[in-house]
């Protein structure tokens, strides 16, 4: 069931129950993080392999060392100017955070998130959330109340809705090694935003190959339907006698027939296309066509997470050649 209502989500929330939860980023699927059977059953739900650790969220940077054993400088200095918002930092994991959370790691992601409603919420509750995106495992992230419940909505006794996600991408997710800091998820907060307090980042985008973040799994983004991602004119030539919807940047193409299309930012603000990017995928999703085609959009700001979600939900063939 959706609805507005912040005291039903805490007590559920208190009683050991599952709530869907609006964030700036994207709609997170909460539980105690603090109670292994609520965590246990946020892995449940979502049908999320036990190896695939979830992030804490919690309600004032005062309450991030309550989890984590320290916070190395350079992690500081994000923290002081990004949370509230669109960041996750990696950090040594105090006893307090259980294994189950963290899938056994010593390392805990934590978060403060931005969005009014998840920050009035965690302001009443006395334990962190653990809260993966509301989506069943391996498909789009939803950043809609709706989206939350078209999924999950017979499996949780409640969502909040706090309207539309405003930034439509998850968290980036900066951590160290030694003394250099690495981007282990491109996402709502760009590289560049994060290099220009810190300085030189490392960006260690990992794939189901590369296990030390088992969360990027490759197909990680995947709609229910193969995604090419090029060159349009030429996508559109080769598959034209197919039903196609389109994802572009900012132009519509000429198809020669009457085609869905939908560009993410007709203005071409990458901000705005990231707001717009699971909506539209998750739209497409519905309607009767065979296959997508879409296109890079510029490799820069938000375009860089744009893009490693795009190339994440294309079809794995086109894939090994992309890596
Ligand atoms: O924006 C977000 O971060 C959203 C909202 C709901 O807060 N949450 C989210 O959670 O995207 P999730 O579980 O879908 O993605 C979390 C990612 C996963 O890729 C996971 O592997 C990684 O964070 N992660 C979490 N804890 C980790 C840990 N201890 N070590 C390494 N990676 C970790
Ligand atoms: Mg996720």
């Amino acid at each position: 069931m959706i609805g507005t209502d912040i005291h039903r989500a805490v007590q559920l929330l208190r009683d050991g129950k599952l709530v869907g939860i609006p964030t700036e980023t994207v709609y997170g699927l909460a539980g105690n993080a603090l109670d292994e059977w609520a965590v246990t059953q946020i892995f449940e739900v979502k049908g999320r392999p036990a190896f695939n650790p979830l992030i804490l969220h919690v309600a004032h940077t005062e309450q991030l060392a309550n989890y984590a054993k320290v916070i190395p400088e350079p992690l500081w200095k994000l923290v002081k100017s990004f949370m509230p918002g669109p960041l996750t930092i990696l950090v040594e994991k105090k006893d307090i955070v259980p294994d189950i959370v963290t899938a056994g790691s010593h390392r805990v992601a934590i978060r403060v998130p931005a969005h009014p409603v998840s920050r009035m919420l965690l302001n009443h509750l006395d334990f962190p959330l653990a809260a993966p995106s509301a989506n069943p495992f391996g498909y789009i992230s939803p950043t809609s109340a709706r989206h939350v419940e078209n999924q999950l909505g017979d499996k949780i006794p409640y969502i909040l809705d706090g309207g539309e996600c405003t930034i439509g991408l998850e968290s980036s997710i900066v951590g160290m090694e030694g003394d250099k800091l690495i981007v282990y998820r491109k996402g709502g907060l760009a590289v560049e935003d994060i290099e220009a307090v810190a300085g030189p980042v490392e960006v260690k985008v990992h794939s189901s190959s590369n296990p030390e973040a088992p969360g990027m799994l490759s197909a990680h983004y995947a709609p229910g339907k193969p995604l090419l991602l090029g060159n349009i004119p030429a996508l559109i030539q080769t598959h034209k006698e197919k039903h196609f919807a389109v994802i572009s940047f900012k132009t519509h193409y000429v198809t020669g027939k009457e085609v869905p299309q939908f560009a993410l930012s007709p203005s071409a603000d990458l901000h705005e296309a990231a707001r717009n990017l699971f909506r539209v995928m998750r739209e497409i999703d519905e309607l009767p066509v065979d296959i997508i085609l879409a296109e890079y959009l510029p490799e820069e700001g938000l375009g860089r997470a744009i893009n490693d979600r795009l190339t994440r939900a294309s079809t794995p063939m086109q894939q090994d050649t992309l890596v």
